[in-house]
Order: C-alpha cells, then structure tokens, then sequence
C-alpha cells in the first residue's frame, strides 16, 4: 500500500470532475434546446424512453419527473390503493415506502439480509395477506435483489411486483438487465444517480403496454385527448432539457459503471489483505454469485461507524451514512404501528453502515489513501 503523507481532500460525491470533461458536450445541450425552444415532453424525452427501454430490453419507457412518481404512478397504474398492502424493505430512501402510502396502501416491511442489504426474501411469504397486491423489491447500492424467490411468491399469490431500480440502472440479474424482470420497474436520474441529469428526472419501464398507456396518462393529469382527464393522475413530466443530457450522458455509462466496478474491487483488495492479516475487522459490500452489481455506493459496515466518520472528515475525507433511521420507524409511519426491535437486521445495519467515496472519475490514489486512512483509524482505536 502507498504511504499518504500529505491530508488529501475527497468528496464522498462530486460531479466537479464529469462536468468539466463534459463541459463542450453539455453546452451542446443547452444550446439546441435553446434553438429548439420546446422544454417539455418532446423529442428528447421520447429518445431517452426510448433507449432506456431498449437498455432495459423491455418494450415501453415512461419518463417522469423523478423516481419517486416513477414509484407512485407505477402502483396507482397497477390499481394499488387504500386497503391495499405492499411489501417492501424498511432498509431504503423513504420515497420507497413514501410512494406506497402516497397511493393509499399500507407498507408492509421485512427485514432485509445480512449480505446484501436487500429484501430478506425467505421472509416474505409469511408476510403475505389477502390484501396484499405487490411487491416492492430494491436495488440497493446496485446490488439487485434476489429476484428468483420474489417472483415466485409473486407468481404464487397472484402479485405485481414493482421494482425499484433507482440506484441500479445497468445492474444485472443472473445475466438479465434490472428493469426487466418485474412487472414494472422505477429509475430515478437524480444528479447523484449512476446516471444523473441536470436536477430531478424518472422512467417507469414496463413490457405491458396497458400499464405503460396508463402511467403515460396518469404523468400527464390522466388526460390523452388535451383538456379531458379519464384519470386522476398529477403533472409529472419529464423536461426535454433533462432528457438531452441525459441521453448524451447514457454514452458513456457503461465506462462509468466498469470504472465503479474497478475502483469497488480495488477498495476491496486492499481492505482484503488488512483483514485476512487480522489487523481490520469489517463488513465489506459482497457481490453474489447472481449478481452484476454497479455500486451506485461503496458501503462498509463496522460497529465503530460514528467515530471512523469523525476520523475520515477530520482526514479530508467525504462518507455518508444510507441510510441513518430505518423506515419503519420515521415518524410519519408511526401509525402503522411498527415498533423498535422489529427488525433487527435492519436496525443494526442504520447504525453500522458507512458509503465511502464512489464515483467514476476518483482516482486509484484516492482509493488507496481512503483505505490507509481507514486501516489507520482502526490500528490507533485497538491500541
Ligand atoms: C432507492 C430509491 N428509491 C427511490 C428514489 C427516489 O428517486 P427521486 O429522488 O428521483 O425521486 C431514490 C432516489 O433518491 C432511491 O435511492
């Protein structure tokens, strides 16, 4: 490992670097759109639909106005409502659960595994009611979940199952695409996204065309003919300006992603030979035998997270915690009735996680001097 001298300064996110390579590319953007001078829905969002479905290989994209409606209008076009229940992790950004109680049903939790963060999947079934009608697996960090066991309770109980891909876009599955596997799926392009636009943006794709014309209506107040509403839906449409860029960045996701995969099995090469030496005890992110993870983040899990933090920001170096307080027990859920201790995994891991520096333009020297800086903190606190 290389000895760092000298305090360097690492963000845990930074878009200063892409931007800057970028610059002419997205000026280009912002040009056209300003000759063209149509913002909304147009040309580039049926483009991007486009190519995202195809990258999805599923049939319809929808663009929205950002993940979370991407989650929402998914399960009112599914006709999930009040009295309905949803399955879903408590481990997880709250739009997740957020979007389930926004259309009326009632989240029901499982706790999630130790491995990956994700849906504990054997605990599912025994959640299953008659009022249940989905289920709402997530990608967490861009590791997918294990879709196999979901889609055969879902197949069993008769249940959509919505994925929510929003950190996963490009993570595969046994081989197969994320996206493609549910009945619908939800990606979020939040500037932080493995691909990000220029603010907030969202895409349902779905290979059913009834449900795709219906969030296409829904994003747009229910409405296909202009002045006419068939359904109750909201406005949530996706800008052209958005949806430009977008589509001259997706060129260059597949880069991005193999550079994220290469700096997440540097971290861990390193972090590997201090472990197996017995100098460093963590939790180091896996990626089983099914999966094709993308690490939107590069998450560890110690029991010593708050004082490691402190250590690294006093050190120049950016971490963050996703995500601090689990579901189930936010205060606007409370109703529901879910109490501490019910789901251990969980709360453990909202106390434990840290998300080190991930993005693809970091440099390997940046990698190595988090990770001697990490060793560091744990050979000083075992003295
Ligand atoms: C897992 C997950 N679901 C849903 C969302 C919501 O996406 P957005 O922020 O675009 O509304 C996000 C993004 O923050 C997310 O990480």
């Amino acid at each position: 490992m290389l000895e760092h001298k000298t305090n360097m300064n690492i963000p845990s996110f930074s878009l200063v670097r892409q931007n800057q390579l970028l610059k002419e590319k997205l000026t280009d953007c912002f040009l056209l759109l300003l000759d063209k001078g149509r913002f909304v829905l147009n040309e580039n969002v049926s483009t991007f639909e486009k190519k995202i479905s195809n990258y999805c290989t599923v049939n319809h994209g929808i663009g929205v106005a950002n993940g979370s409606d991407a989650l929402y209008l998914s399960l009112i076009a599914c006709g999930i409502g009040q009295g309905d229940e949803v399955i879903t992790t408590p481990f997880t950004f709250f739009a997740t659960a957020g979007s389930i109680i926004r259309a009326g049903a009632k989240p029901t939790f499982v706790d999630i595994d130790n491995e990956t963060w994700n849906i504990a999947t054997e605990l599912i079934e025994e959640k299953v009611t008659p009022n249940t009608k989905a289920i709402l697996p997530v990608h967490l960090y861009g590791c997918p979940a294990k879709m196999d066991k979901i889609l055969q309770i879902a197949k069993k109980y008769k249940l959509k199952v919505i994925e929510d891909a929003a950190q996963a876009l490009g993570a595969k599955y046994q081989g197969q695409r994320v996206g493609s596997l549910g009945d619908l799926s939800c990606f979020s392009f939040f500037p932080t996204k493995n691909l990000g636009a220029f603010g907030d943006a969202g895409m349902v794709v779905t290979d059913n065309p009834d449900i795709a014309e219906k969030v296409s209506l829904l994003r747009v107040h229910g409405s296909k003919i202009k002045y006419h509403h068939d359904l109750l839906g909201c406005n949530s449409r996706l800008d052209e300006l958005q949806a430009a860029i977008l589509n001259m960045k997706l060129n260059y996701l597949e880069q991005w992603t193999q550079r994220r995969r290469k700096i997440a099995e540097l971290y861990s090469n390193l972090f590997k030979k201090h472990i197996s030496a017995g100098s460093l005890s963590i939790k180091l992110p896996q990626e089983p035998k099914y999966a094709y993870h993308v690490y939107h983040q590069y998450t560890i899990q110690t029991n010593q997270k708050n004082e490691l933090q402190k250590y690294l920001k006093n050190k120049g170096i950016g971490t963050t915690v996703y995500y601090p307080v689990p579901l189930h027990l936010q205060k606007v859920i409370s109703s529901y009735g879910y109490r501490k201790g019910d789901f251990p995994v969980t709360e453990t891991a909202c106390k434990e996680v840290l998300s080190l520096p991930m993005f693809p333009e970091l440099t390997d020297k940046e990698v190595s001097y988090v990770v001697d800086r990490v060793v560091k903190f744990f050979q000083s606190s075992s003295k």
